[in-house]
């Protein structure tokens, strides 16, 4: 069973971790880019990603391939937003008929709000469980052994 990540991040933690996930899995990458980039500015991203994330906003994404046929699972990565999802991912599930995948998840935060996050996640995707979780605490920019156990764990749970 082929499996694909499917990830959003603006600032490469999430990034970080769909990259070792892929590596320790064999899993395929899908980045999801928005058409309008978010900024990356000290305050500016938390204003407009925060309102694009409260107001549950789908931001058009640039053109990806995506086949849903070809994969029996799919991991979503994401950095927390406000409690939620990022946004891109809304657009993506929305666009996507991913009935009959196996769904996990992993999310990037600096200190809370995953466990919301990953009930909208079920929520939009239609679901009352993931196959697996994994809450990470921005794991590029503040490198930590306890993210990288949570990471080899996560991983494992899925082979
Ligand atoms: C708009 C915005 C909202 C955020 N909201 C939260 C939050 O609710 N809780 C939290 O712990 N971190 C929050 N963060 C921090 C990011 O989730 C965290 O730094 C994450 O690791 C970034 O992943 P990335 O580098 O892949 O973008 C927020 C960041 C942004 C830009």
């Amino acid at each position: 069973m082929k499996t694909l990540i499917v990830y959003y991040s603006l600032e490469g933690n999430t990034e970080y971790a769909a990259k070792q996930i892929a590596d320790a899995t064999g899993a395929e990458l899908l980045c999801l880019e928005p058409v309008k980039a978010y900024p990356t500015g000290k305050v500016s991203k938390f204003i407009w990603g925060g309102k694009s994330a409260v107001m549950s906003e789908t931001p058009e994404l640039k053109p990806y391939a995506f086949d849903a046929a070809a994969y029996g699972r799919i991991i979503f990565g994401f950095p927390v937003w406000a409690s939620t999802i990022a946004p891109p991912l809304r657009t993506f599930i929305r666009s996507n008929d991913l009935k009959g995948k196996r769904i996990a998840a992993f999310a990037c935060q600096t200190a809370s709000g995953a466990e919301k996050a990953f009930v909208k996640l079920k929520d939009e995707l239609g679901i009352d469980a993931l196959e697996a979780e994994l809450t990470l605490l921005d794991p590029k920019i503040k490198p930590d052994p306890a993210n990288e156990e949570k990471l080899r764990a996560f991983c494992d749970s899925l082979k």
